[in-house]
């Protein structure tokens, strides 16, 4: 049933849920070192209330879920919902995206669980510098994590988030490592999602630069046919095994075939992630909603998805300034 539809003829499918605002690391990009304001527990969406929202959602046409946070793996029995969540048979995929510090001893939890896709955060492949980006000392758990993952079934991709004269020497490298293995890097415009309230960088390093970066150096890269609604242009240089793409965050050049929404950890339903919420979902089910009542609002709500991130952000009544972390990447 696919009843998620937008004015623009989008059809819903995809969901992206924060299970929560906390997170284990400081990357800076996302959030000051001292971390970015997190909420009261009570104001976070149950794992019953998260459940339920999303087998509504299924029930009208969603049939991916993408669990994001903060970090999820820090929420106290996030495995035990994904074994839940997995019980729902009209989801085709459950999709994570983490920054691996804490996954290590869950891998085969996760293969069991049918989970396919982990999208792993990374930023740099050399410790200090790893260490100095996240605030954290978690490099070796991260790597471990990397090629854990690699032996496994699930397929991996590595997300790294450009950060002007810090990692930009790296790009090369992270592509190196498409040679022999079946990898796909995505390279992240850095957005202002950062906690701090303010814009602190020009775009330097947009798509256009990324990739002309990337051809200065590899004379052959094909490009790869465009998949609907993928959130990243692909590439592959000739002969090699995996692949890189490159996620136009910021220049937002993938709404037309958007086919997401995302629901944070305090359950504000958002039609774009550059909006900034459009109604609370917790509070609407706390108040006694049915799953009617909830159906009916999702509809309604999804019908004035913003013809893109411009459009979205241009009807903000605040600056974009929260963290990814309270957002969900
Ligand atoms: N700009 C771009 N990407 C960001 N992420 C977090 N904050 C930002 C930002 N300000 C990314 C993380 C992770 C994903 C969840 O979102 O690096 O890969
Ligand atoms: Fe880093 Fe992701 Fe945690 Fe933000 S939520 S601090 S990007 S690991």
């Amino acid at each position: 049933m696919r009843k998620l539809t937008d004015k623009f003829g989008r059809q819903i499918s995809y969901l992206r849920l924060a299970v929560t605002d906390r997170c284990n690391f400081r990357c800076q990009y996302c959030m000051p070192a001292q971390g970015a304001a997190i909420v009261d527990r009570k104001e976070l969406l149950t794992f019953k209330e998260m459940y339920r929202v999303t087998r509504v959602l299924s029930e009208l046409g969603v049939d991916k879920v993408r669990l994001t946070g903060g970090e999820p793996f820090v929420r106290r029995d996030f495995i035990n919902f994904l074994e839940s969540l997995a019980f729902n048979d009209k989801l085709k995929s459950i999709n994570l995206t983490t920054n691996g510090a804490l996954v290590g001893k869950y891998i085969d939890t996760l293969e069991a669980l049918g989970i396919t896709n982990v999208n792993l955060s990374i930023d740099s492949l050399n410790k200090e510098k790893f260490n100095t980006i996240t605030h954290r000392n978690a490099f070796d758990d991260v790597y471990n994590t990397l090629q854990n993952l690699q032996q496994s079934n699930i397929n991996l991709k590595l997300n790294v988030v450009v950060i002007p004269d810090v990692n930009t020497n790296e790009i090369i490298d992270f592509i190196a490592l498409t040679k022999n293995q079946d990898l796909a890097v995505r390279f992240i415009e850095e957005m202002p999602f950062n906690g701090k309230g303010l814009r602190e960088t020009e775009q330097v390093w947009n798509s256009a630069t990324i990739l002309n970066h990337i051809q200065s150096h590899y004379k052959d890269i094909e490009q790869l046919a465009h998949k609907t609604s993928a959130t990243s242009n692909n590439y592959r240089v000739k002969g090699y095994r995996g692949s890189f793409g490159i996620i136009p965050a910021f220049t937002r050049t993938i709404c037309h075939d958007c086919n997401r929404i995302r629901i944070t950890a305090t359950g504000l339903f958002k039609n774009c992630l550059f909006d900034d919420g459009v109604f609370n979902v917790r509070d609407f089910i706390r108040n006694g909603a049915s799953d009617n009542d909830l159906k009916k609002l999702f509809i309604e709500t999804v019908s004035q998805k913003p013809k893109n991130g411009f459009v979205a952000e241009a009807a903000r009544d605040n600056k974009v300034s929260e963290s990814m972390s309270s957002i969900g990447g």
